[in-house]
C-alpha cells in the first residue's frame, strides 16, 4: 500500500506489540509490525517515518536474545525503543544494560525530568499526589505521571549522546534520548491502557519527533485498495466465499466497490446456520450492493455427513472439508475466475510471520484458500492490513447496514457444536427457533452491542414437565450469554432475571420439544464459550 506516513514496529515478542501498531494508528498515522530480524533492504523498501521497537521477554544478555541489524541506527530515522526495545537500544549504542536488583511490574509512578521534547503536554496528575507512598519520589514542583512496567533488567549506564529525561523510584533511568539523532527510550509501555499520558507520549514521538501527518483514514483506505485491486485484477474475475460474517462481508462489498459485476460470492447454506441467515445475508447484498451472489443450499449433503458423528472436532472436520468442496464445485462453474478473496485480517498475518513463529490457532477451515490447489486461484487478501475494529469501520465507511457490522461471532460449524451429540435435521430446527428467540429478546432490551455472544444450546437430556393438564418429557435448552473482548477470555454476563424470564418462557411455549431452559453462569476460562 502506498502509504508515505507510516510508522514501523519491529517486533521482539511483546504481548503487546498488536496494541503498539494499534494505538499509532488511532493516530491516523499507518503502521505495520515486522520481525526484528527484517533485513535492512526490507526496511529501507518500507521507508518509515519513525521505528518502535517493541517490548519482549529477553534480555539483551541471553544467548538466544533477540537483535536487529544495527545498520537501522545509521539510517536517520527517529527511533523509540519500549521495555525491552530501550535495553536494545542502550546496549546496542554502547550504554550498560543490568539486572535489575528489584523487578518492577505492574504501577509505578514516572517523574518527569525534561518535559521539553518527547514527555512534552503531559499533565501533573493530582490523583498520583494522593495516592503517593509513604517515600515520595519527586519534590513537589515535579511532574508525576502514572506509568504501566513490566521488567526485569534496566539501565545502569546510557549510551553515549544520550540523557535520562524521566525517572521512577527503582529506576534512574526510566526514559533517556539521544535528540540529535532523535533516538528516544522508555523503560515503561506507553501503548497500555494503565499507562495514563501513554498517547500523548506516542503521539509526541508520532507527530513532533516523526514529523508525520494523519492521513491513515477508511476513507483513504478505501480509495487506494479499490484502486489496487482494480489494477491487480484487470478485466478477470473474482470469486469471494460469503460466510455471514463481518470480515468475509466488508471483503465482498470493498471488492465490489472496486471490480463490481466481475466479483460473484457464492453463500453455502450447511444447514446448521441460524434462523433465516442466507436470506438476510443474500438480501443485504443484492439489495444495498446490487452484487452477484450465488446462493447454495447444501444443507441435506451436509446433514447426511454429519449423520451418526457425535464428537465435536469431527464435526468441525466433516463441515470444513464439505464447505470447501461445495465451495469448489460453485467456483469451478465461474468460467474466467481467475482470483479467490479472503477475508484474512492483520492478527492472522502477524501471528502467522511473526518471530513467536505461526500460530496454532488459526482456524484451518476459514483459510479456504491454500485448498483450492487444482483450480490455480491466486489470492487477494484486502483486509490483511486491518485490526478487526477497523474492519468495522471500514464496513459503516462503505455504507453497510449496522446490522451486519456490529454482529455477534458466529462459528464457522455454526449450530452442530451447539447441538451436543448427534446433529439432526430436527434437532437443528428446534435450536435454531430457541436461538432466534434468546436474540431477540437480548437485542430487545437494548443488551445486545454489550454481549460479546449470545445463543442457545440443545441439550440432549430429556426432562420431565407439565403443560395444561399433561406431563412432558422433553428436551433442555441452555442460554449461554458471554462479555469478552477478544474471545480468549470471557466472563457471563449479568443478564436481569425479567430478561432471562422472558426468554425462558417464551422458549418453553413458542419452540415445541423444548420444556426446560437453563443458565450458563460459567467463565472462560475454565469452561470455553461454545459448549462442544
Ligand atoms: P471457545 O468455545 O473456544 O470459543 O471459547 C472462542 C471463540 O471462537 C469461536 N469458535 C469457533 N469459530 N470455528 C470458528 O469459526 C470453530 O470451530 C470455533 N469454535 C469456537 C466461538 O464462537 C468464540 O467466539
Amino acid at each position: 500500500m502506498d502509504f508515505t506516513e507510516k510508522i514501523l514496529v519491529l517486533d521482539f515478542g511483546s504481548q503487546y506489540t498488536q496494541l503498539i501498531a494499534r494505538r499509532v494508528r488511532e493516530q491516523k498515522v499507518y503502521s505495520e509490525i515486522l520481525p526484528y530480524n527484517v533485513s535492512i533492504e526490507r526496511i529501507k523498501e518500507f521507508a518509515p517515518k519513525g521505528i518502535i521497537l517493541s517490548g519482549g521477554p529477553s534480555s539483551v544478555y541471553d544467548k538466544e536474545a533477540p537483535l536487529p541489524d544495527q545498520e537501522m541506527f545509521n539510517l536517520g530515522i527517529p527511533v523509540l525503543g519500549i521495555c525491552y526495545g530501550m535495553q536494545l537500544m542502550a546496549y546496542m549504542l554502547g550504554g550498560k544494560v543490568a539486572k535489575s536488583a528489584k523487578r518492577e511490574y505492574g504501577r509505578a509512578e514516572l517523574v518527569i525530568d525534561d518535559d521539553s521534547d518527547l514527555l512534552k503536554g503531559i499533565k501533573k496528575q493530582s490523583a498520583v499526589s494522593s495516592q503517593r507512598s509513604a517515600k515520595p519520589v519527586t519534590r513537589h514542583s515535579s511532574l508525576v505521571t502514572v506509568v504501566w512496567m513490566s521488567h526485569g533488567d534496566k539501565i545502569v549506564r546510557q549510551p553515549k549522546g544520550f540523557k535520562a529525561i524521566a525517572h521512577t523510584s527503582n529506576s534512574q533511568i526510566a526514559a533517556m534520548a539521544d535528540k540529535a539523532r532523535k533516538f528516544y527510550a522508555l523503560q515503561f509501555h506507553p501503548e497500555v491502557a494503565h499507562t495514563e499520558n501513554g498517547t500523548i507520549i506516542l503521539r509526541n514521538f508520532v507527530f513532533d519527533v516523526c514529523r508525520c501527518k494523519p492521513k491513515w483514514t477508511m476513507h483513504s483506505f478505501i480509495e487506494t485498495t479499490t484502486r489496487e485491486i482494480g489494477e491487480k485484477v484487470g478485466r478477470d474475475k473474482v470469486v469471494c466465499a460469503i460466510s455471514g460474517g463481518v470480515d468475509s462481508a466488508v471483503t465482498a462489498v470493498l471488492i465490489n466497490k472496486a471490480i463490481g459485476k466481475q466479483l460473484t460470492c457464492i453463500f453455502v447454506d450447511n444447514g446448521v446456520l441460524r434462523l433465516g441467515e442466507a436470506t438476510k445475508v443474500e438480501g443485504m447484498l443484492k439489495k444495498h450492493f446490487h452484487m452477484n451472489i450465488i446462493c447454495v443450499d447444501a444443507s441435506e449433503r451436509f446433514m447426511k455427513k454429519l449423520k451418526g458423528v457425535t464428537d465435536p472436532e469431527k464435526k468441525r472436520k466433516l463441515i470444513g472439508n464439505e464447505f470447501i468442496r461445495v465451495f469448489e464445485e460453485e467456483a469451478m462453474k465461474i468460467k474466467g475466475a481467475k482470483y479467490l478473496a479472503q477475508g484474512t485480517l492483520y492478527p492472522d498475518v502477524i501471528e502467522s510471520t511473526s518471530f513467536k513463529g505461526p500460530s496454532a490457532t488459526i482456524k484451518s477451515h476459514h483459510n479456504v484458500g491454500g485448498l483450492l490447489k487444482d483450480m490455480k486461484l491466486k489470492l487477494i487478501e484486502p483486509l490483511r492490513e486491518l485490526f478487526k475494529d477497523e474492519v468495522r469501520v471500514l464496513g459503516r465507511e462503505l455504507g453497510m447496514p449496522d446490522e451486519i457490522i456490529s454482529r455477534h461471532p458466529f462459528p464457522g460449524p455454526g449450530l452442530a457444536i451447539r447441538i451436543i451429540d448427534e446433529v439432526t435435521q430436527q434437532r437443528a430446527d428446534i435450536l435454531r427457533k430457541a436461538d432466534a428467540i434468546v436474540l431477540e429478546e437480548i437485542k430487545k432490551a437494548g443488551l445486545y452491542n454489550e454481549i460479546w455472544q449470545a445463543f442457545a444450546v440443545l441439550l440432549p437430556i430429556k426432562t420431565v414437565g407439565v403443560m395444561g393438564d399433561e406431563r412432558t418429557y422433553e428436551n433442555v435448552v441452555a442460554v449461554r450469554a458471554v462479555k469478552s473482548v477478544d474471545g480468549m477470555t470471557a466472563d457471563w454476563a449479568k443478564v436481569p432475571y425479567d430478561v432471562l424470564g422472558i426468554i425462558s418462557n417464551r422458549i418453553i411455549n413458542e419452540v415445541k420439544g423444548i420444556n426446560r431452559v437453563v443458565f450458563d453462569i460459567s467463565s472462560k476460562p475454565p469452561s470455553t464459550i461454545e459448549w462442544e
